[in-house]
């Protein structure tokens, strides 16, 4: 390559504007709102499936519309017989993404976008239809049982940990469930969000885009982070162990997973909420460990390199006082994220114009071609 071509340091396309939404807005004097609302009165006062409805149809609903939504998901939680026979042939050690992706795929063949399903139903059947899809694979290969994929809890958060606990959460853990579930639903055009709306440009179908959304959100600097975030927290057994490693690698330069945001320059406005739900479970729980352990990481992020922890930092402490296993701390992401999913999908396909930016050639040029056997 000559001195003129070198690579220039990626931009990962921050700062650009790629488009315009009315889902929801994230930065500056915003911090971060829902169709207008934010989210610090939607995780105080709200239900998961009202922020969903407001998600996915524009605004919130009324009492009687939100009870017939909430029957309607109800009525789709169950799985369809040839989805649970996949699931059950992924493998016990199967990263819980790829059966998600894969069970999304499959859910695509079974009951295609098209075939007397609308945008709409598609995107409730995911909704409601995820916490089964992980927990059944889950209870199939780690204790070889077929659970029921259906509960009599009322919500998508009581839901979630009846099927994973096979008993009723208590109310305390169903709020936090619900609260997680709030903050994570939507991101504006984070990376798996705007997969999800490049392939929609295509106009692909519905689960083509839910799948390469899922691919996104699994990687570590994405989703993923959650559950790298619990790898490192549970490292360490107090704050001054915690303390040594975490300065030895800053200066090894290596990455803190759950720190640092591409959007945010002074905080995330939903690690407060998530913080304080960090510390409410711990309180409960009567060890203050894990959550001191978290404190002082974040307090030498701030001190050494001006970085605050995003939503996944102290996510993953509040999952693991809900006794969710690490490796579906991700998917848990995916059953709130499918309603961010769908709604831009909704909106790409109302106004749409295929996603194709253009690159700056940096390569060699006018090459003469050499006959294979001449080189
Ligand atoms: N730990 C250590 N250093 C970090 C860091 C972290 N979590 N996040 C950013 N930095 C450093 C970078 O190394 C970079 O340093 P440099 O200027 O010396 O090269 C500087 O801060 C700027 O970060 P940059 O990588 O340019 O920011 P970005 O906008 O490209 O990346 C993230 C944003 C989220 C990908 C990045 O902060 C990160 O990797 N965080 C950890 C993964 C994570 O938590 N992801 C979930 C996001 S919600």
């Amino acid at each position: 390559m000559s001195a003129q071509t070198q690579p220039t340091k990626p931009s990962g396309l921050a700062g650009i504007v790629a488009g315009t939404t009315e889902i929801s807005a994230a930065g500056g004097a915003h911090n971060l709102e829902y169709r207008g609302y934010s989210i610090y009165e939607l995780a105080e006062k709200a239900e998961f499936e009202e922020v969903a409805y407001l998600l996915l149809k524009g605004q919130l609903p009324k009492a009687a519309e939100l009870s017939a939504y909430k029957a309607r998901l109800i009525s789709m939680r169950d799985l369809p017989a040839g989805l649970k026979a996949a699931l059950e042939i992924i493998p016990k050690d199967a990263h819980p993404m790829d059966v998600l992706r894969s069970a999304t795929s499959i859910l695509g063949n079974l009951e295609a976008e098209g075939a007397g399903l609308s945008q709409e139903d598609v995107a409730d059947s995911l909704l409601a239809k995820y916490p089964a899809m992980i927990m059944y694979w889950w209870h199939y290969t780690h204790n070889g049982q077929r659970i029921n994929c259906t509960t009599d809890a009322e919500g998508m958060a009581a839901h979630i940990l009846t099927l994973l606990h096979q008993k009723a959460p208590s109310a305390l853990h169903e709020r936090a469930i619900n609260v997680s579930l709030i903050l994570y639903a939507e991101h504006e055009f984070n990376a798996s969000t705007f997969t999800a709306r490049t392939i929609a440009s295509t106009l692909s179908d519905f689960y083509s885009a839910v799948t390469g959304a899922i691919g996104a959100l699994r990687g570590p600097l994405h989703g993923g982070a959650n559950e790298a975030a619990m790898e490192l927290i549970e490292r360490f057994s107090t704050a001054e162990e915690a303390d040594i490693a975490i300065h030895r690698m800053l200066k090894n330069k290596e990455l803190i997973m759950g720190f640092g945001h591409r959007v945010y320059t002074e905080a995330d406005p939903r690690n407060r909420v998530i913080k304080e739900w960090s510390r409410k479970l711990s309180q409960e729980k009567g060890d203050m460990s894990m959550f001191d352990v978290s404190e002082r990481i974040e307090q030498i992020m701030w001190d050494e390199k001006h970085l605050f922890p995003n939503l996944d930092f102290y996510s993953a402490s509040v999952y693991n006082m809900l006794g969710i296993p690490t490796s579906i701390f991700t998917p848990l992401f995916v059953m709130s994220r499918i309603t961010g999913w769908a709604a831009h999908i909704f909106e790409q396909r109302a106004n749409n114009k295929l996603i194709r930016p253009s690159a700056d050639y940096i390569g060699p040029e006018k090459l003469e071609f050499v006959p294979i056997e001449e080189r």
